[in-house]
């Protein structure tokens, strides 16, 4: 990854708030069997919840799953949430430029309406799908996960989206899959990063899993977070979440899913293998080869307060630990 020096979280100690309100409220909407649309809060809840972030319209696909939401379906224990203007304005979208507010200045640039994404390679039922039509028979789930990225950074996000393993299945793999392939939607028209001639990436964006990670339950599809649509810079309409990963695995604004017999080729693997693995599991004992994985800067953090926090391994995720009980994890990084 091109680190530079990571500048300090704008994030100011009043921005907190709004996020133990969204907590509280959103339990309320479950109780009440959730039948409020997002349009239909108050007007000031919302403004509180947002403050400051310009949030777009929702779409109708949307706010049909609302009133079904599986709220808190995981949760991160006591810890607290990454405050919405965080999650989204301290980003790594490279399509959308290097520097963490790229992808929110430049982010709205990427059409997503219409989407669709093709589901291709070793699956019974192959073919184009509308976004609607890839939605539609899930219920959405809210899950608060941790994400570490290979920066040495992290948040708690409350994501809503549905188990990759659903969708696969529903894709019917035959025998022969192996492993996942992800691409994200290349528009180089709509996407600075793309056309600056000074990136080194090889694009489309692609991301591969092994077919029991892709159908591990904590695998998410997600279409949200807080509680609203995805935000473009956070992979609009589409993207993949694996908490026990490093970030970049999370691939956004998915266009294609491949299920293959080989193990594909991913994009940060192909530039740096000797800092990027293929597994890119979450392990304080490897370190990237410039910098410690000991430790993590918890987002919001400041000069004055760097909120550093031991890493752990798996991201704390120690369910998926037999997924990998014969791999040597230095050696499969
Ligand atoms: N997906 C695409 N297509 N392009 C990217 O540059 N960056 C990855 C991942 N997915 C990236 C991507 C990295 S390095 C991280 S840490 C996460 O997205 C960041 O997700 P966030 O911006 O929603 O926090």
């Amino acid at each position: 990854m091109l680190i530079k020096t990571p500048s300090p979280s704008a994030a100011r100690e009043c921005d907190v708030t709004p996020e133990a309100h969204y907590l509280s409220r959103r339990r309320f909407m479950g109780a009440a069997g959730a039948a409020l649309a997002m349009g239909a809060l108050p007007a000031r809840a919302e403004a509180e919840r947002y403050a400051g972030v310009e949030l777009g319209a929702t779409p109708a696909w949307f706010t049909e799953k609302l009133p079904e939401i599986r709220w808190q379906a995981v949760t991160a224990g006591e810890e607290a949430l990454t405050p919405y203007a965080d999650v989204t304005h301290y980003n790594n979208f490279y399509e959308f430029g290097t520097s963490k507010g790229d992808p929110a200045r430049y982010a709205d640039k990427l059409v997503i309406e219409p989407w669709s994404v093709m589901i291709d390679g070793e699956v019974a039922r192959p073919g184009p799908v509308s976004l609607e039509q890839l939605v539609q028979p899930h219920r959405l789930e809210e899950r608060i996960y941790r994400l570490r990225c290979v920066e040495a950074w992290s948040m708690v996000i409350p994501w809503l989206g549905f188990p990759l393993a659903e969708l696969l299945k529903r894709a019917e793999p035959t025998g022969k899959a192996r492993y996942v392939r992800f691409e994200t939607q290349l528009a180089p028209e709509q996407m600075a990063g793309v056309r600056s001639g000074f990136s080194l990436i090889d694009w489309p964006y692609v991301e591969g899993l092994r077919m029991d990670e892709a159908m591990h339950p904590l695998t998410l599809m997600a279409v949200g977070l807080y509680g609203r649509v995805l935000p473009n810079q956070n992979g609009a309409p589409l993207r993949l979440v694996v908490p026990w990963k490093y970030g970049f695995k999370s691939i956004k604004s998915i266009v294609r899913i491949s299920l293959v017999a080989e193990r594909p080729q991913t994009t940060w693997e192909k530039l740096a293998p000797d800092e990027y693995g293929f597994y890119a599991n979450v392990n304080p004992q490897v370190d990237h080869p410039r910098w410690s994985q000991a430790t993590e800067r918890r987002l919001p953090n400041s000069l004055f307060s760097p909120n550093v926090i031991d890493t752990r391994l798996f991201n704390g995720y120690e369910e998926v630990a037999s997924l990998y009980s014969d791999l040597d994890l230095r050696k499969y990084y």
